[in-house]
């Protein structure tokens, strides 16, 4: 439910509430004052004068004035009068008849001594024929005729009716009702307050912890609520601002880690051939190299180590610009198979000097075309082709590439027979820096920046990278790469086009 809805009903609510309790006052304060409460009574005495008697009272007052009117004399047989007064009394009223300043008759319904001194003096023009007085704490309602005697003796008939019994014990009782639907005021104010706190405020303070929470740095808490209106809604948005924040904070503080392992791994490495240079250079400042083979040794050793320097400082280099995405690729239209075919011609003599037979399994029979961006592929292929000679223990050392190709991929794979991968470490093969044996690994001189370029650059071209290796048997690397379509080559000349 809304929070406009839940305030809209609070209001309504109390609204009602409070105006159920206006009538019921109100209502108890009318019967009270049908009873003897003086400030109130004025307003209920109106009512009353204007029609102080029930239907069948009006009806028997209307024939006794018909009778004063037509047989006064009859209004003194003392039978008649029982007889109407016995009528009024079946209706809780009773008859009262005067002569002159003596009763003639009153009803003993009334029991009430001092009823003669309160009736209204006698007055002919019969102004005021209904009205009400009260003696002592009792309330009484009348409707009164004047009339004469034959005799010419004044005389007045009065029905009279003792006003409800029921508004005494509501007049002392009215504190304890006021007190009682004051407390149901009270009550329902109560209520609805708790209401609109518990779905309104509470979640709101909630909120609130939480954003103090944040301020502080703590991001892991969660808010659990399950309010579906305006708060809820505020609250989602909240954790997704909250999830968010978490997930950058998580971003840079890993960001952080990495860039200071960098830093390490890079001085590391680094100072591995700068050691040894210094100390083949101190070799042969202390005279250690004192024959013309031993000068000649030393140099080399420093030319090889300097050259290692140059090769890491170097893939340090391509490897950072790869991971900052500040190396453009300049992608063409090329043949795989052929791209392939001359990395083999070009690595198949040194390797051969080696002792590794690197050859093509099934090759195409037609070219594949692919867009790559030749120059880094090669360095990517290279990379991998280069662990496969360096990582190898067998005698008859062989490295296979072949090539599959699919409705929009190409795959490639290069297999070796070398020592393989501990399945543990293939997942992190592809990470820079991570060889998968350091310390037998650190005599082969590799950096472990060989497959994070190779991955760097293969992402780059929009395809994925991954081995499969089963130890002590050999390893397979492969690689997709996208392949070309007509259009592609299409756009691709149109480009070509538009450069020139
Ligand atoms: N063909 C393979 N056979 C066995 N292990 C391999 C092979 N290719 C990669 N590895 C393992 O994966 C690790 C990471 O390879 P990567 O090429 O990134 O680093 P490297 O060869 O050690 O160093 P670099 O290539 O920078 O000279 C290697 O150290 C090696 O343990
Ligand atoms: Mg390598």
């Amino acid at each position: 439910m809304s929070i406009r809805i839940k305030l809209l009903l609070s209001y309504t609510g109390m609204l009602v509430v409070s105006l159920l309790v206006v009538a019921l006052t109100a209502g108890l304060f009318a019967i009270t004052a049908t009873g003897d409460v003086r400030s109130f009574r004025d307003f209920y005495k109106v009512h009353y004068q204007l029609n102080p008697l029930t239907e069948e009272e009006e009806s028997i007052f209307l024939e006794l004035k018909y009778l004063a009117k037509n047989e006064p004399d009859r209004l003194q047989e003392r039978e008649l009068l029982t007889e109407y007064d016995f009528k009024l009394r079946t209706v809780r009223a009773g008859l009262y008849v005067r002569r002159e300043s003596n009763q003639v008759f009153e009803s003993n319904t009334f029991n009430q001594p001092e009823l003669e001194g309160y009736l209204p003096a006698y007055d002919l023009d019969n102004n005021q024929i209904r009205h009400t007085f009260n003696i002592g704490e009792r309330f009484y309602a009348y409707a009164k005729f004047d009339f004469r005697f034959t005799d010419g003796a004044k005389g007045s008939v009065f029905v009279i009716r003792e006003r409800s019994p029921f508004g005494e014990v509501v007049r002392k009782l009215l504190p304890v009702l006021v007190i009682l639907l004051v407390a149901v005021i009270v009550a329902a104010n109560a209520l609805l307050y708790r209401w609109i706190t518990r779905s309104v405020v509470k979640p709101l303070e909630l909120l609130r912890g939480s954003a103090e929470r944040i301020k502080e740095g703590n991001l892991q808490v969660s808010l659990d609520l399950r309010s579906k209106d305006e708060i809820g809604q505020l609250n989602e948005t909240f954790e997704n601002m909250r999830k968010r924040l978490h997930e950058s904070v998580q971003l840079r503080l890993r960001d952080e880690e990495s860039r200071k392992e960098l830093v390490s791994n890079i001085s590391h490495d680094l100072r591995t051939p700068i050691t040894n240079i210094k100390g083949y250079i101190e070799g042969i400042r202390d005279g250690v190299a004192d024959t013309p083979e031993k000068m000649d040794k030393y140099v080399n050793i420093i030319y090889s180590k300097a050259n290692d320097l140059d090769r890491l400082v170097d893939e340090l280099f391509l490897y950072s610009k790869l991971d900052l995405k500040q190396v453009s690729f300049q992608f063409e239209h090329a043949d795989i198979v052929g791209f392939l075919d001359a990395c083999l011609d070009e690595l198949r003599f040194v390797m051969k000097e080696k002792g590794i037979d690197l050859e093509w399994d099934d090759r195409p029979e037609s070219g594949i075309a692919v867009f790559a961006d030749l120059e880094k592929l090669k360095r990517a292929v290279l990379n991998i082709i280069g662990n496969a000679q360096k990582f190898t223990d067998k005698a008859d050392k062989t490295i296979r590439v072949s090539v599959r190709a699919a409705e929009d991929r190409v795959a490639v794979e290069i297999r070796d027979n070398g020592i393989g991968i501990p399945r543990e470490d293939i997942p992190y093969i592809f990470d820079r820096f991570y060889r998968a044996e350091r310390s037998r690994n650190s005599s082969t001189g590799g950096s472990g920046l060989g497959l994070a370029i190779a991955r760097q650059i293969v992402e780059g071209h929009g395809g994925t990278i991954w081995a499969s290796s089963e130890p002590g048997v050999g390893t397979s690397l492969f690689f997709t790469l996208k392949r070309a379509t007509k259009e592609e080559g299409a756009a691709d000349d149109d480009d070509k086009h538009s450069d020139h």
